[in-house]
């Protein structure tokens, strides 16, 4: 079968070489994020009519530029910690509370307290918190996360429902659940589910709309349904974009079957991961039994979702952006792990050197976000292109 290459627009860093390369300059490993692009994908998914509430999972990617840019496009955030929540204040201290989300995952109870003095929107998923904080839940209003006994997304590890996920009450504890908060005079005013980051069928959504809704109608006290966040990007080369016209037509037509419920949505990676790139310089080009490799002065500590999920984030050597011939080789970064390889068998210039600059491509989502100071190196740097 022959896929055709998707249509997709040349990403915007293909524009901005100079740019890039004056920037790399001042010190690799760099992020650099384009807030056109981000707000691009921002105004997309504000299109979508059906959509009542937005929420940015900023656990994605938290630099305040981002976070200010995403506000100014009438998102809310979603946060998973006292440290985000007291991050999303600090940036943008005019901030109503009521666009805020908290919605942690065992997270200790002063931090349940830090979110109720706030006033955001708190999300609870099991009947042992009810049970075990009966005073600080009396006479609230929450959102409770539900288990709907699936996961679906891009790699094991970031699939969030099921039995073997640690997230969300199981539906067979609502019944418990419900009881527990009526004996407790707590009330559900939302419903929320989150089954994973990076799914492809596209019917996933308005599943997930109608399998909450149905439960809501039983419930009687919720206002608001939270599909989760997880529309992917596309990372290969001729893997095609979201259809995001097709998902806002399918969320028109569940929200018409059920419109009592404002429908709300989280995503993180959708918003930030093309609009950012890692910028890195080749260190050291060695042959070892027949494998060529390229090295970089970060690697999984700059960039873990390769060595992590063994995602595919697209490599150009931007020093050489016109250079002929190419040769295979693996990507690899500086760290003491068999497992710090940026990319395998990738085709780069045959003259990439020692000095170039490397382009790590969509990778402002979970990037910087997840870098870490392991073997002491330090963590990228990062930038923003208005
Ligand atoms: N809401 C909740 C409750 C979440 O846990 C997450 C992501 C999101 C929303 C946003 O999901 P997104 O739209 O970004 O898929 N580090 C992994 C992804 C982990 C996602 C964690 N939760 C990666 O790099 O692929």
């Amino acid at each position: 079968i022959a896929h055709g290459r998707a249509r997709r627009a040349p990403p915007w860093w293909e524009q901005r070489r100079e740019t890039l390369l004056r920037l790399a300059a001042q010190g690799t490993p760099r992020y650099v994020y384009d807030l056109a692009t981000l707000r691009e994908r921002a105004r997309a998914l504000g299109a979508v009519a059906a959509i009542d509430r937005r929420y940015y999972a900023l656990k994605a990617n938290w630099h305040p530029a981002i976070l200010r840019a995403l506000a100014a496009e009438g998102f809310g955030f979603e946060c998973v910690s006292a440290g985000e929540l007291a991050h999303v204040f600090a940036t943008l201290p005019e901030l109503e509370p009521e666009r805020v989300l908290f919605t942690p995952s065992f997270a200790p109870r002063a931090e349940y307290e830090a979110a109720f003095a706030r006033g955001v929107t708190v999300t609870l998923d099991s009947v042992e918190a009810l049970q075990r904080w009966p005073d600080l839940l009396r006479g609230r209003a929450v959102w409770l996360r539900l288990d709907l006994g699936r996961g679906d997304g891009h790699h094991a590890k970031v699939r969030t429902g099921g039995s073997a996920a640690k997230f969300g009450l199981p539906l067979a504890r609502l019944d418990a659940f419900l009881e527990a908060a009526r004996a407790g005079d707590l009330r559900i005013v939302g419903l929320h589910a989150h089954l994973g980051s990076g799914i492809e069928p596209a019917a996933h959504w308005r599943e997930v709309y109608a399998e909450l809704a149905t439960l809501a109608e039983r419930i009687g006290t919720v206002a608001t349904i939270d599909i989760g966040g997880g529309l992917p990007v596309p990372y290969l080369p001729d893997a095609a974009p979201f259809d995001l016209d097709g998902w806002a037509r399918d969320l028109a037509v569940i929200k018409a079957a059920y419109p009592q419920f404002a429908l709300a949505v989280e995503p993180g990676r959708y918003l930030v991961a093309e609009c950012g790139v890692l910028l890195l310089r080749a260190t050291q080009v060695v042959e070892k039994d027949g494998v060529r490799r390229v090295g970089c002065d970060a690697g999984m500590n700059a960039l873990l979702r390769p060595a992590l999920y063994e995602a595919f984030h697209g490599i150009v050597n931007l020093s050489r952006a016109d250079a002929g011939a190419t040769m295979v080789c693996d990507v690899v970064g500086p760290i003491c792990e068999s497992g710090d390889v940026l990319g395998r068998q990738r085709a780069l210039p045959a003259a990439t050197a020692e000095g170039d600059v490397l382009l790590l491509a969509d990778a402002g989502a979970y990037g910087r976000a997840m870098a870490n100071t392991y073997n002491l190196r330090a963590l990228p740097a990062e930038d923003v292109i208005e």
